[in-house]
């Protein structure tokens, strides 16, 4: 009898043992196949049929004031991306995407931002520098019919800058579906340089941004359950077009390389392993071009660039795996281990001759530290600055008018952070207490934080004090942004103390 009862135990305690081995075998197996699913390769297998978009230059006109006017209207449209079906998609002046503005330094410009969407929305001049109420952030909401037209003089050097909505706790999901445009400067330093600036010719805007697209062609709009930077897309658009190609009929080309996107990072360079000169960032054009093979953007960097080519030559633009400034657990989901071809450059059979990128390009003056009146600490963690979150009601601090600052941004957690500070276009002054790479010596505004290595940065607050109207500093992953990682600063008079900001903000809504 005894012995038949432990034969008994036995078989209980083995088929007991065997469920937890199966059921250790799937978590593992599920663990494997989502570590191993969260990998996106695109190199090699993109097929490039589609010519390159090239978004059109805004008409503009000069009105009796001398003003450069032009005209926005955000509204919802259409687009055949090729995945399976029509996508409902936002656009300016078209269904994905907007023309390019230009304007020149020293011109006056004027926007008629018209909203013809069911839902407030703003227009933000990301990198430009003016007045605060002009600014398009979370304080100047746009009703559904209603137009806005901010003016402002261009007074800052040749850059390509662009444009995208900040109504708050939306702007991921307004960019996501369409709304965004570049916005380019030039000036006598620029134009007086033999790089290529003939506009989709030899000079090309190229959006870089990632979607996730559904059976029948609709947006995905699911984010992650992982990795928290919100949607990462498997798949490519460059100005709106899916497996894009771009012939090239010149020796030289410029890429005007703008990561559009909402939360990746990409890390451009091309398939074969050529190099190209870095010629400017974020706020415009470099003292002297960077020969390298790689420049690495985070959510709303930009980067110029020319690519040389041979005749006949068909050199890919390609995305390699980014250091997003985390661990290697968290790097696997937030699309740090992702690699995608970008773009075909498809050069003629001849070409027309270029000049030599010139070694020199523009003066940049560094500002002097010494001349700082004021330090200040940011520290980026969850989804806070310092400990706090965004008060539409709460301005963090007061800048005094024509002054100089440096900040400290400083990144706690194992997720991607970056900083984008609205108003001016500050210098980097140290990484981890050493001197700034190339690619960060030029005059930047926004920059991707690494945990553990803080960055500092100076920048002149030269004008347009308005103690009321606050500008924005925040984390351009744009969920993190919309979640509250997001603060707001004023500039004030020598002595002005800060004021309060305009009450009935609308917010916008969260889908
Ligand atoms: Cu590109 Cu505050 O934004
Ligand atoms: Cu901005
Ligand atoms: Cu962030």
């Amino acid at each position: 009898m005894a012995g038949g009862g432990s034969r008994r135990w036995l078989r209980v305690l083995l088929g007991v043992f065997s469920v937890v081995l199966l059921l250790c075998g799937i978590g593992t197996a599920i663990a494997t196949w989502g570590w191993t699913r969260a990998v996106v390769d695109t190199s090699g297998e993109v097929d490039f049929v589609n010519r390159l978009a090239v978004p059109p230059l805004a008409p503009s006109r000069i009105d009796d004031r001398g003003r450069r006017v032009f005209d926005l209207r955000a509204q919802p449209g259409q687009r055949d991306f090729g995945q399976g079906g029509p996508t409902a998609t936002w656009g300016f002046n078209g269904d994905y995407l907007g023309p390019t503005l230009r304007a020149e330094r020293g011109e006056e410009v004027l926007v008629n931002v018209v909203n013809g969407l069911g839902e407030p929305t703003t227009v933000h001049w990301h990198g430009m520098h003016l007045p605060a109420a002009m600014d398009g952030g979370p304080h100047q909401m746009v009703r559904p019919g209603a137009t806005w037209s901010p003016r402002w003089k261009v007074d800052q050097p040749a850059a390509t800058l662009w444009y995208h909505p900040h109504p708050h706790g939306a702007t991921a999901d307004h960019v996501y579906r369409g709304l965004a445009g570049m916005f380019l400067l030039d000036d006598a330093a620029s134009r007086a340089l033999p790089l290529p600036r003939r506009y989709g010719v030899d000079d090309f805007p190229v959006i870089v941004q990632d979607r996730k697209f559904r059976s029948g062609g609709r947006l995905d709009h699911g984010r992650g359950a992982l990795g928290g930077v919100g949607i990462l897309g498997d798949t490519l658009l460059v100005n709106g077009t899916v497996g894009p190609y771009l012939d090239v009929t010149t020796e030289r080309v410029r890429l005007r390389l703008l990561n559009g996107s909402n939360g990746r990072t990409y890390d451009f360079g091309f398939a074969d392993g050529r190099g190209f000169a870095l010629v400017g960032t974020d706020g415009g054009l470099l003292a002297a071009p960077h020969q390298t093979g790689r420049i690495r953007l985070s959510p709303g960097e930009r980067a110029e660039i020319v690519v040389s080519v041979r005749p006949g030559e068909r050199p890919v633009l390609r995305s390699f795996p980014p250091n997003t400034g985390v661990d290697f657990f968290n790097s696997r989901f937030t699309g740090g281990d992702d690699t995608f071809d970008v773009l075909e450059l498809r050069a003629a059979g001849t070409l027309a001759p270029a000049p030599e990128v010139p070694g020199r390009l523009v003066p940049v003056d560094r500002l002097d530290p010494a001349s700082a009146a004021e330090q200040r600490r940011f520290r980026l963690n969850g989804r806070q600055i310092n400990g706090r979150a965004m008060d539409p009601d709460r301005i963090d601090f007061a800048v005094t008018r024509d002054t100089t600052e440096i900040w400290e941004l400083d990144k706690q957690d194992g997720t991607p952070h970056s900083f984008h500070v609205h108003d001016v276009q500050f210098q980097v002054l140290s990484v981890d207490g050493a001197p700034p790479p190339p690619e960060l010596a030029g005059w930047k505004d926004t920059v991707l934080l690494t945990a553990g290595r803080p960055i500092r940065i100076i920048a002149r607050f030269a004008d347009h004090a308005d103690p009321d109207m606050p500008y924005m500093f925040h984390c351009h992953i744009l969920d993190h942004e919309d979640q509250g990682m997001m603060g707001q600063f004023v500039v004030v008079e020598p002595g002005q103390r800060p004021g309060r900001p305009p009450a009935g903000h609308g917010h916008g809504q969260h889908r």
